[in-house]
């Protein structure tokens, strides 16, 4: 516990739902010691900013966020920065801050959370610099959130990843594959079912491989049909799996276990096998797309998500052509892509990468092109289809109306109350954007 005063604290997270649980941590420790929370830096007595390094703008974004707060520190020198993440775990970029951000007190490594309070202590106490990137933990694993959310929770199932993607700084700032314990998972579950949260995302870099590292093996599968079983009426998301890893057992189970969405996000990075060997990824096009048919042997209309990098070391037209041709063939409802970022210390990061940026960007533009048209075609299969939808918010440009998600991971647009709000609806679809669809309420709890 703090002194005298309420201290006030301004946490943000960056990158991906791993990290945003993280932060989600770093604000349970905070809470114990008697912090509570603004959005408002400006009011913030303690900033955290909780980074990812996945891609080079993602760092250039926090560079540049803790360059401007120079100015709040000058303006208040009590206020107190701290970095934590990825970011931290890269020795030239915990370097860099030293040396050239002066403002920041305090450096947090992504497996050394649970060393947050002594950090601060240690600063309140009059410390110049703070740091401690030691790999303690397993803490993140059992540690209090302070969730964002009162109706969807995020509940990391392991940590690390082994796959090392030549492209990837993932499995070097966070360490090997760890799972938890099946029944630490389980009762967090429960506990959350009970709390009345309705959607449950199990998160890991590849849950896929979840359960290979744990003394009693057990695999993914048989964790969900586990959750599955948990009384309750509540939806369980997963992500992410790596395609190498996705199995028939996994899908049946999908088609199983009725608490578990209709939607796989299986992220296939490029069509070309090339290109998938050089990023290796243990997979190609071809084994890909048995997986997606035995997926549409059991739904045609299946929902499916994916991640696509482009313009990968020496990616040729023929290369991108391919990837083209994947998403007209798999008919994703959605894409989330990404211009390839080159990482330190990777091994794409040496390979020759003859191919201009200003080709790569139109390469982008025909992709996300491509997959604007697919989306607008394909998500016309709902129209006529009630989905059940989780109510997220008021819709943010339509008045009177709110936003979800459909099971099928499809955000719907319709009227109703805002009291509708962390609620399961069901929605009659008339009309579908390239990127939602809309319908009316047929009912609501
Ligand atoms: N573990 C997940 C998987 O393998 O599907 C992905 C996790 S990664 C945090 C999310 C996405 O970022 C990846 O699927 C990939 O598309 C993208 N990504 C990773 N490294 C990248 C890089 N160096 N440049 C561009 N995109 C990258
Ligand atoms: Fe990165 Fe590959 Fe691991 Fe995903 S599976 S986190 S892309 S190394
Ligand atoms: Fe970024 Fe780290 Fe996640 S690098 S994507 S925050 S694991």
């Amino acid at each position: 516990m703090l002194g005298s005063g309420v201290r006030k604290a301004y946490v943000r997270s960056f990158g991906c739902q791993l990290n945003v649980s993280d932060g989600e941590k770093i604000k349970g420790l905070l809470k114990k010691m008697g912090y509570t929370f603004t959005s408002d830096e400006n009011e913030a007595d303690l900033i955290m900013l909780n980074t990812c390094a996945v891609r080079e703008s993602a760092e250039d974004r926090v560079f540049g966020i803790v360059g401007s707060m120079k100015k709040l520190k000058e303006l208040r020198p009590s206020l107190i920065i701290g970095i934590a993440g990825c970011m931290t775990a890269q020795s030239h970029i915990a370097g860099k801050i030293k040396r050239s951000y002066p403002q920041v007190d305090i450096v947090l490594g992504t497996s050394a959370i649970s060393a947050l309070p002594a950090l601060l202590l240690n600063k309140l106490r009059g410390a110049a610099f703070s740091a401690d990137i030691t790999e303690y933990d397993d803490f993140s694993a059992t540690a209090e959130q302070v969730r964002e959310s009162s109706f969807k929770a995020s509940v990391p199932i392991m940590f690390g990843c082994n796959n090392f993607c030549t492209y990837c700084i993932v499995p070097y700032v966070r360490g090997r594959e760890r799972s938890r314990a099946p029944m630490d998972i389980i009762s967090e579950v429960k506990g959350l079912v009970q709390a009345g949260y309705k959607e449950i995302m199990l998160l890991g870099q590849n849950v896929n491989s979840y359960g290979k590292d744990l003394e009693t093996p057990m695999s993914f599968p048989q964790l969900l049909r586990e959750l599955n079983s948990i009384e309750g009426y509540f939806i369980i998301r997963f992500m992410s799996s790596h395609p190498k890893d996705a199995s028939r057992e996994l899908i049946d189970t999908i088609f199983e276990c009725e608490k578990v969405a209709k939607h796989l996000h299986l992220p296939v990075q490029s069509g070309s096998s090339d290109v998938l060997r050089r990023m290796n990824r243990n997979y190609t096009a071809e084994k890909y797309l048995e997986t997606i048919d035995y997926i549409y042997s059991r739904d045609p209309d299946f929902s499916l998500t994916t991640d696509l990098i482009v313009g990968f070391p020496d990616e040729s037209d023929e290369d991108f052509q391919a990837t083209l041709d994947i998403i007209k063939r798999v008919r994703y409802d959605n894409i989330y892509s990404f211009i390839y970022s080159k990482r330190s210390g990777t091994k794409a990061a040496v390979m020759p990468d003859p191919v201009s940026d200003e080709v790569k960007g139109q390469r982008m533009r025909t992709l996300l092109e491509t997959q604007r048209e697919i989306s607008s075609e394909h998500y016309k299969r709902f129209i006529g289809r009630t989905l059940r939808v989780l109510v997220d918010d008021k819709a943010k440009k339509k008045p009177g109306y709110l936003t979800g998600k459909s099971n099928e991971f499809i955000i719907v647009e319709f009227e109703g109350d805002p009291s509708l709000i962390g609620q399961f609806v069901d929605v009659e679809i008339t009309d579908a954007m390239n990127w939602a669809v809309s319908g009316r309420l047929v009912s609501s709890p």
